[in-house]
């Protein structure tokens, strides 16, 4: 366990400044969930990235930062308690809470996090990446992190999806299962997410999928974890998403941005 109580209780005050709580710690049910979620994706991220050098610094991209909870939190993890260089950059085209953040982490003294008023697939940067996340980035917001990730060969990328409005899915054999609204929404995640990994396994990553956090805190609670191996593992992977995007005709949008690099 990484977050200890004592450090958990350091994070008292960081959650006070964020506005999940009150001077007392206490908050309503919506930001107790929140913290919830952030602080098991750092335990994911750190998990990941303990055995790195302490020389260096690591370079972190958070796509689709929103309220940017979970890179103050990252931050200040790396930067007050492990004692570490961190570089944050955090993408959200909502630019008023960039300005915001911006001014946030002035008063924190957090002064290597920068926030970027753009849409992700504008950012782009000449930095060797170690990790880019993000968490419940709407939409199409997941394939772009996914194709930033692999377009800056980031060491590890950590997504959980959130709404997939653009993407449907013509399925042929699960018809009878995917009128029940729970199930369409649950198969066409497990779809999505299961082809967005094949195009990441084809681009040299290698790729696990597993429940983040406990679904009493969120139920978009998939994470694909990607980490760059450099080389093309399974040779299969292609075939597989041939077959399964056919079959359940489903394409996400990570395809169309992969095919327009390739041109
Ligand atoms: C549901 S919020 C999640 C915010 C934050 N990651 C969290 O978990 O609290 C999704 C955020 O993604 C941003 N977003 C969606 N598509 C984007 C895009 N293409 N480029 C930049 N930001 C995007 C939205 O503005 C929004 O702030």
């Amino acid at each position: 366990m990484l977050i200890t109580k004592e450090i958990k209780e350091e994070l008292n005050h960081l959650f006070f400044l964020l506005k999940l709580q009150d001077r007392n710690s206490n908050s309503p049910l919506s930001k107790q969930v929140k913290i919830e979620q952030v602080l098991a994706y750092l335990e994911i991220i750190h998990a990941n990235l303990r055995k790195t050098s302490k020389r260096r610094k690591l370079v972190f991209i958070d796509s689709g930062a929103g309220n940017c909870y979970l890179s103050f939190l990252v931050y200040y993890f790396y930067h007050k308690i492990e004692n570490r260089e961190i570089e944050i950059h955090c993408i959200d085209y909502n630019k008023r809470l960039m300005h915001l953040n911006e001014k946030l982490a002035a008063d924190m003294n957090f002064n290597n996090i920068f926030f970027h008023p753009v849409d992700i697939i504008d950012f782009s940067t000449d930095q060797k990446i170690d990790l880019i996340y993000s968490l419940h980035a709407c939409d199409t917001a997941t394939d772009k992190t996914m194709y930033l990730g692999i377009k800056s060969k980031a060491k590890i990328i950590l997504s959980v999806a959130c709404c997939q409005h653009s993407i449907s899915m013509k399925p042929t054999s699960f018809k009878i299962v995917v009128r029940y609204k729970s199930f369409r929404e649950k198969i066409l995640m497990m779809i999505s997410d299961t082809l967005r990994a094949l195009l990441l396994e084809k681009n040299e990553y290698k790729v696990d999928i597993f429940d983040f956090v406990s679904s009493r805190y969120t139920e978009k609670n998939t994470m694909v974890r990607a980490i760059r191996t450099g080389f093309k593992k399974r040779i299969d992977a292609k075939k597989e998403y041939d077959i399964l995007s056919k079959e359940f005709k489903m394409k996400p949008y990570l395809e169309k941005l992969l095919l327009e690099t390739d041109k």
